[in-house]
C-alpha cells in the first residue's frame, strides 16, 4: 500500500503473544501525503477529541512529533523503505535512533513504543529490492535502542503486507497459510529475532482490496456480516476476510 491520502481509522497494532491473539487497542495511521494536510497540532487535538491512543506514523517529522509531545499517545515513528539499506550501517541506524526517538525521551517528551523498520518491504510489486536490506536494518536499530538503553519499552518491528502469506490454491483454507515460499526463511529469521526482542509483528490487513481487486468478491465477506456463504475449515465458519486472513497469519 501507499501512503494513506487522508486519516484512516485502522486497528493498527495486534500483537501476536505466547499466549493467545490479543489486539492491544485502536489507533489510526497518519500519512502526510493529503491535498489537505492539516496541522499536525490540529490532527493531535482530533485524535485526543476521538479517545484515539495510538498512532503510526510513516516518518520521524519533527514537526509530527512536538506536537505529540506531552500527550501520552503511543507513537510508532518509521523509517522509510528508501532509507533501508543506509540503516544496514550501524554507526547511522544509531544516528538515526538519537535523533529521532531518544531526544523525544524526556519528562513530556514523546512516547515512543515502536519504531517500524521500512513499510511493507516485501510486498511483490517492489520485485525483490528490499529483501537483502530490510532484517539488518531491523537488527541494527532494535540494537541501536538496546545500546542506548530503551529498548525493554521501545521495539523495533516491521510492518508487512498481508502479501507475505498465503494458503496454497490446493487447500485455500487459513489453517494452510504458509509463509510465502521467496521469503520462507527470510521471514523465518525476522519473526525469530522479533521474538527473542519481545518485540510485536506487525501486520496491515486490508480486507476493501480483496474487493477492488475481484468483482467477484463477495461483498459481506469483505465486511464483517459474511453470513450469506461462509468458509468452512475443518469446522470453523469464517464469516469475513480479516479472520481468515489473521488466521492465515497465525498459521504461517
Ligand atoms: C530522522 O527522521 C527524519 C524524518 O523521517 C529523516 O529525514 C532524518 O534523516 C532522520 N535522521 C537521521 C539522523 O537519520
Ligand atoms: C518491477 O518489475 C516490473 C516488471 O519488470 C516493472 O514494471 C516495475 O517497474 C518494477 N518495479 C520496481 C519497484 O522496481
Ligand atoms: C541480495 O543478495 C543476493 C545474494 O547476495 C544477491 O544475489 C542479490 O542480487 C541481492 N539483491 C538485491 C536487490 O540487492
Amino acid at each position: 500500500m501507499k501512503r494513506v491520502w487522508f486519516l484512516r481509522w485502522v486497528l493498527i497494532v495486534a500483537i501476536l503473544g505466547g499466549v493467545g491473539v490479543c489486539v492491544e487497542g485502536l489507533g489510526v495511521n497518519w500519512g502526510t501525503m493529503a491535498t489537505h494536510e492539516l496541522p499536525p497540532e490540529v490532527v493531535v487535538q482530533m485524535l485526543q477529541d476521538n479517545g484515539i491512543n495510538k498512532v503510526k506514523l510513516f516518518d520521524a517529522d519533527q514537526t509530527t512529533l512536538n506536537a505529540l509531545a506531552g500527550t501520552n499517545i503511543e507513537v510508532m515513528v518509521a523509517i522509510p523503505n528508501d532509507l533501508l539499506v543506509a540503516m544496514n550501517k550501524y554507526d547511522r541506524a544509531k544516528e538515526w535512533v538519537r535523533r529521532n526517538v531518544t531526544r523525544y525521551n524526556f519528562n513530556g517528551g514523546v512516547n515512543i513504543k515502536y519504531v517500524a523498520v521500512g513499510n511493507e518491504p516485501f510486498l511483490t510489486s517492489y520485485n525483490g529490492s528490499f529483501l537483502n536490506a530490510t532484517l539488518p536494518a531491523l537488527q541494527n536499530i532494535q540494537n541501536a535502542l538496546n545500546e542506548a538503553g530503551v529498548g525493554d519499552t521501545i521495539k523495533a518491528t516491521v510492518p508487512l503486507n498481508a502479501d507475505v502469506y498465503n494458503s496454497p490454491e490446493s487447500t485455500p483454507v487459513p489453517s494452510a497459510g504458509r509463509f510465502r515460499s521467496d521469503i520462507s526463511g527470510l521471514m523465518t529469521e525476522i519473526v525469530q529475532f522479533l521474538n527473542k526482542n519481545n518485540a510485536p509483528f506487525t501486520v496491515n490487513i486490508y480486507p476493501f482490496l480483496s474487493l477492488y481487486g475481484n468483482d467477484d468478491f463477495p461483498l459481506d465477506y469483505a465486511f464483517f456480516d459474511g453470513v450469506s456463504a461462509p468458509i468452512d475449515d475443518n469446522g470453523i465458519s469464517y464469516t469475513n476476510v480479516f479472520d481468515a486472513n489473521f488466521d492465515t497469519l497465525v498459521s504461517a
